[in-house]
């Protein structure tokens, strides 16, 4: 076991022992390989760098109360990984490759892999590069597969459940109306790093992006799904530009079995005023307490016009920590994984 100061990790990439690599070539992925360099040549005319021909996944894996390692619905990540090669036109590992590698990666990594109660975990990152020289605007016909491993701690560098502040993203779209907003590409994420660093700057935890169209619904925000409390419903927006987050639908699962009603569709800006309690939600996030969302005419403006208040700035409200509980325990190994979510190493 590495000698880190588990209590304290951020959610910062650590250079660990291997990166597992695969190739497509010719048609077919090559056997994966750990490598330990991961100082890599690539070409400059390769599409990643020009066209952004990338996508990628993140999930973790839990050393749990029992001795265990879990991974958490990693089928799912590998769904939703062919789903965007499947968008870029470029090829995605099968589901059994990419599970095949992500246990390979915690495996070769297994000394950085945090222990139990340090609400630490090994977030794994899955990404498909396009690698092939290119000139003109193609789809990489050459791609490199890689799973990447780091030890992380909470995503806000705060202790779990402590709430932050959000703020509209009026003048800023992250996905065009018909576009890519709903897949896990590297373009997307560019798109936010303007707005997301001015909100952070401006002391905000977290940006949220409306629907690209109209501007008067809720998608999500910049780092995770939105998610609100209004009495014993869960509510969550239906948007064709809001990325399908796993634990999303995982925590909607779970508010069911709480007896909760889940409603998933359009959500007005206004319901803000309605909301009980409103979190971000997401792998890297988990539940992240939202205890405001200011509105502003433009992200630059320094005027106010209204502020959306949820409960405490201090603490999470008590069904978005029910929720949060039973996650984390599912992931922990101390509560039953009723739906068989976890993969064990
Ligand atoms: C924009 C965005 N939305 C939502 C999520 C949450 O998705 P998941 O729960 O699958 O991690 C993420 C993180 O992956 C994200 O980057």
């Amino acid at each position: 076991m590495q000698n880190l100061d588990w209590s304290n990790l951020a959610f910062n990439y650590s250079k660990t022992n291997a990166a597992i690599i695969s190739r497509y070539v010719d048609g077919a992925w090559t056997a994966p390989v750990a490598s330990r360099d991961f100082e890599m040549p690539f070409n400059l005319y390769a599409g990643v760098f020009h066209y952004a021909n990338s996508c990628f996944e993140g999930l973790k894996a839990f050393r749990g109360v029992d001795g265990k390692v879990r991974l958490f619905r990693p089928d799912e990540n590998a769904k939703r990984l062919q789903r965007s090669g499947a968008h870029l036109d470029m090829a995605a590992p099968s589901e059994a490759l990419f599970l095949e590698m992500c246990l390979m990666c915690v495996r070769e990594n297994l000394d950085f892999l945090p222990p139990y109660g340090f609400n630490a975990s090994m977030y794994l990152r899955p990404v498909l590069i396009g690698c092939n020289p290119q000139l003109g605007i193609a789809s990489s016909k050459e791609v490199l597969f890689a799973v990447l491993g780091s030890p992380v701690g909470t995503y806000s560098g705060a202790a779990g459940l402590t709430p932050g502040t959000a703020v509209l993203a009026r003048n800023y779209d992250r996905a065009a109306p018909n576009g890519t907003g709903s897949y896990k590409i590297a373009a997307n994420y560019a798109t936010s790093l303007h707005p997301y660093n001015m909100a952070h700057r401006q002391g905000y935890r977290e940006l949220l992006f409306l629907d690209p169209a109209t501007k008067t619904k809720i998608d999500e925000f910049g780092s995770s799904n939105f998610l609100a409390i209004k009495g014993n419903t869960y509510v969550t927006p239906l948007s064709d530009s809001v990325l399908p987050s796993i634990t999303n639908k995982s925590l909607q699962t779970v508010a069911a079995d709480f007896g909760m009603q889940v409603e998933k569709r359009p959500v007005p800006v206004e319901e803000l005023a309605e909301m009980d309690e409103v979190n971000a939600c997401g792998t890297a996030v988990v539940i992240t307490p939202i205890c405001s969302v200011d509105d502003k005419p433009a992200l630059e403006s320094t005027e106010v016009t209204k502020t959306y208040c949820f409960g405490s700035p201090e603490h999470c409200g008590p069904v978005s920590e029910k929720l949060y509980r039973r996650i984390r325990g599912i992931q922990d190994g101390t509560e039953e994984d009723i739906h068989n979510w976890c993969v064990f190493l």
